[in-house]
């Protein structure tokens, strides 16, 4: 069995709506390792709360509940004691409501153990806020993948749109800006960048672009450990 510690970990941090999920997503593919989308054990975390009508403020029932939840990410689906939630989660109240709940540290360290399980040989991509700093502060390559807040609220606008939902994007831009001031203020485990992360600035970036680039510092990094 591989020490944990000696398998590597791609830890990806960064705001809502960055693309940081899907540029994660196919880095994990393109190197056959796991994938670990943290923001949305948040996003169960707020669900589940209101399915037992928990309130998002309600710090010590929620990490009571953490603890009782049986989470399986399924070939895609993301299925919560037996049933399936995928769609569920990625509502805007529910966006709101992971972000609320994800403020109180007693929750947090509740979901800790879940995350660090991810870790897996022959390697992880895990994203979220506080991948680098918190859950995997030894992650051999640690990137901040941001974009402006327009640029990402146009991303989560088109993205609507070809879904068929109805959407407003005055009212999308507000909501990441409220979100990451949320997450940038809060006190345990806040979004930022670590002193080790690489930025990336996907901006003026495709897809395809953010994720050579990742790909590129992973394999510097790899070649930069087995040389120490
Ligand atoms: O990445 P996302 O938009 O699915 O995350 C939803 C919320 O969960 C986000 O507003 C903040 C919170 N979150 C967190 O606090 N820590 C993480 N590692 C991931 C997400």
């Amino acid at each position: 069995m591989t020490l944990s510690a000696n398998i590597p970990v791609i830890a990806i941090d960064g705001p809502s709506a960055s693309g940081k999920g899907t540029v994660a997503q196919r880095v994990a593919q393109t190197l056959g390792f796991h994938y670990l989308d943290s923001g949305a054990i948040y996003r169960i975390a707020a669900l589940a709360a209101r399915a037992r009508n928990i309130s998002w403020q309600d710090e010590a029932a929620l990490a009571k509940m953490a603890a009782e939840l049986d989470i399986r990410f399924e070939g895609g689906e993301i299925v919560l004691n037996g049933e399936v939630i995928t769609d569920a989660v990625r509502t805007e109240e529910i966006s709101r409501g992971a972000s609320e709940v994800a403020v109180h540290p007693a929750l947090r360290s509740a979901l800790l153990a879940l995350q660090k399980s991810f870790r897996q040989a022959p390697g992880l991509v895990a994203d979220g806020r506080d991948m680098a700093t918190v859950v995997f502060p030894d992650a051999s390559t640690k990137i901040f993948l941001t974009a402006t807040a327009e640029v990402r609220a146009e991303r989560r606008y088109k993205q609507l749109m070809e879904k068929g939902n109805h959407a407003n994007l005055h009212d999308i831009l507000q909501d990441l800006q409220t979100r990451d001031a949320r997450d940038r203020a809060r006190p345990v485990a806040p979004l930022q960048q670590c002193d080790q992360a690489r930025l990336l600035e996907t901006s003026q970036l495709s897809i395809e672009q953010a994720v050579n680039t990742v790909l590129d510092y992973h394999h510097a990094d790899t070649q930069a450990l087995s040389n120490q």
